[in-house]
């Protein structure tokens, strides 16, 4: 019987005993152990998620094992995600492993530096979800590279999934909060930076949740390249506006389509998940596109 044991863990949300029942009924695991939860330090518990993940989920019997994660700083930043927890089905968990390379480890640093060729344009895209909609634009577009970023594991692991079987070269996940990791990006380093139906926070005491404030896109822009853009699309009608209002007034941004209008729903970007299911509830969706001229 093996024994996990993790010390000074993050936050209380991971390891999560409830998603792996069958190993532990069948004894490949006996005990999962999560001591001293005190503070939420981004950095060392995103690094550790998969790492934890990945031999928890997989079949090899586990050693004992004492994870020490010292020196964690307090974090307290507000963030503009809710980790959602959800069981891995089975190509997922192989892919996890099989796909791993895909994955990068967070600190990444410069993620341009991550690719045979560093040299290409390089899209980011915040919050991928499942990860359909960055596999088909990836395949579409071999000449760039793509960086997905995301926090939620089922997702991360089903787009690896996705493009491992697609054998695709250029694009690379990350379980991390996109703020943390545009941080550590050099500036003038991305070529475009996608969100797409980003979660809305509906509620007024939740909108400064909203990835879409001056604040966070101060550091988009600072990380886009001169002429790079940024690509938002929403399916909520008062984020819409809300954007729109945001990113208007940016003086270094322009908006493609002109001030005040959202921009014709590009052929070339797939539809994704969320996107479907506001059609699906008859919601209108904003596309706008906005490139950096300063
Ligand atoms: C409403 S879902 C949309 C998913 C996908 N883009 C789609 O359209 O189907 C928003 C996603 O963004 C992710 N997310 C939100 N803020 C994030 C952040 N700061 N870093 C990484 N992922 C984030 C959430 O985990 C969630 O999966």
């Amino acid at each position: 019987m093996r024994k996990l044991i993790i010390e000074n863990h993050t936050q209380g949300e991971f390891p999560r005993p409830e998603i792996y029942p069958d190993k532990i009924k069948n004894n490949l695991i006996a005990e999962i152990t999560v001591k001293n939860l005190t503070c939420r330090s981004q950095d060392l518990k995103y690094r550790f998620r998969i790492f934890t993940f990945a031999k928890v989920m997989s079949t090899d019997l586990l050693e004992p094992q004492v994870v020490e994660l010292d020196n964690l700083n307090e974090h307290r930043e507000i963030v503009t995600y809710m980790r959602r927890s959800a069981p891995l089905n089975t190509s997922q968990r192989t892919a996890l492993e099989q796909y791993g390379h895909l994955i990068l480890e967070y600190p990444v640093g410069d993620l341009r530096q991550h690719f045979e060729h560093p040299e290409r344009p390089l899209t980011v895209e915040i919050g991928f979800g499942m990860g359909r909609s960055l596999v088909l634009m990836a395949k579409a577009n071999p000449e760039r590279n793509f960086v997905g970023i995301e926090v939620h594991i089922p997702g991360i692991a089903q787009c690896v999934y996705e493009a491992g079987m697609a054998e695709l070269k250029n694009l690379r996940v990350l379980d991390a909060d996109a703020i943390q990791v545009l941080r550590e990006m050099p500036d003038n380093s991305i070529n475009c930076v996608q969100l797409y139906f980003p979660d809305p926070w509906q509620k007024k005491r939740h909108f400064k949740r909203r990835f879409v404030i001056h604040e966070r896109m101060q550091l988009v822009e600072q990380k886009l390249e001169l002429g790079g853009t940024f690509h938002a699309a929403t399916d909520w009608e008062p984020y819409a506006e809300w954007m729109l209002d945001i990113l208007d007034n940016r003086p270094d941004m322009e908006n493609l389509a002109g001030k005040g209008n959202s921009y014709p729903r590009p052929e070339w970007r797939p539809v994704t998940k969320f996107e479907r299911r506001g059609l699906e509830s008859g919601h209108k969706i904003n596309d706008f596109i906005f490139k950096k001229i300063k």
